[in-house]
């Protein structure tokens, strides 16, 4: 049970909205569990024609909490990456309802990465995607690398996840990522208008044609697999460990 996922039904449309804005919606263990069982309840109820996520107004999230990677790069399992996060990135290539995202400020590491899993995607003009894997020392993950190429192609794909470098809402566009720009505080309400119109449509024409725009999903879970080995390895390097000390040491400082 966590306080920091809110999940309500609006109409046709199940919302998951994160809610930890102390810590800029960073994901620790019982968000991730709170929302991968919002997606995978919603998979058996015919009544929800899509799903939502949001982070509210200001903020998507800033990512994985780092608490938690720096403690799984102290433990001794080989499978480092803790199991939650595994398990709703495999929610996400399970999911079969469309997929709406409503970023409104800063999607970083999985807040972006999980936006390759949407179908479509709103963003503030105040959004900035960010996927600093590489400067944590660790790799793409959340079958990022296998989906990201696709949508933007390779070279951009390279800047970002290979490079770190970060876009904004209007490049994210650009890039294909993003459906909309529209103005901050109104991303969730314009997702809802969304989920609106594909609830107008057949459902099951949608489920359909859905499936055939997605890449098979064994092969989505098998790069899952692929990334989730290495990553959990990555966790563990002198690199990220030290990448880690480095984010919490640099309040101490200021
Ligand atoms: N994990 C844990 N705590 C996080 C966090 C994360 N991913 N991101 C932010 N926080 C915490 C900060 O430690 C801070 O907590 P404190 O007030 O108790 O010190 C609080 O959230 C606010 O963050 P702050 O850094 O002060 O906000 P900012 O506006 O200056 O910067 C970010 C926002 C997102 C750019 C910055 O926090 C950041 O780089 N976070 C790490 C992002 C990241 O690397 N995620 C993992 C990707 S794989």
């Amino acid at each position: 049970m966590t306080d920091h996922v809110i999940v309500t039904d609006e109409n046709a449309a199940r919302v998951i909205a994160m809610r930890r804005p102390d810590k800029k919606n960073a994901l620790t263990q019982g968000m991730y569990t709170a929302m991968t069982e919002a997606i995978t309840s919603a998979q058996s109820n015919p009544a929800i024609r899509s799903i939502v996520i949001s982070g509210g107004s200001g903020v998507f999230t800033a990512g994985n909490d780092l608490e938690d990677f720096a403690r799984a790069n102290a433990t001794g399992n080989d499978d480092a990456r803790p199991m939650a996060a595994s398990r709703f990135i495999t929610a996400l290539a399970m999911n079969e309802k469309p997929l709406i995202g409503a970023v409104d400020g800063i999607a970083v590491g999985i807040g972006t990465t999980m936006l390759f899993h949407c179908d479509y995607v709103l963003a503030s003009t105040t959004a900035t995607f960010s996927t600093p894997f590489i400067h944590l020392g660790l790799v793409p993950e959340a079958a990022s690398s296998l989906l990201a190429p696709r949508t933007m192609g390779h070279q951009r794909a390279f800047a970002m996840l290979v490079m770190g470098r970060a876009v904004n809402a209007d490049e994210a566009r650009e890039a294909g990522f993003v459906n909309a720009v529209v103005a901050p505080g109104h991303t969730e309400v314009e997702a809802l208008k969304v989920a609106r119109e594909i609830a107008a449509l057949p459902p099951e024409a949608v489920a359909l044609s859905r499936k055939l725009l997605k890449p098979a999903r064994e092969d989505v879970l098998r790069r899952v697999e692929e990334e989730t080995q290495l990553f959990g390895q990555r966790l563990k390097s002198d690199e990220a460990r030290n990448a880690f000390a480095a984010f919490f040491a640099r309040k101490k400082k200021a």
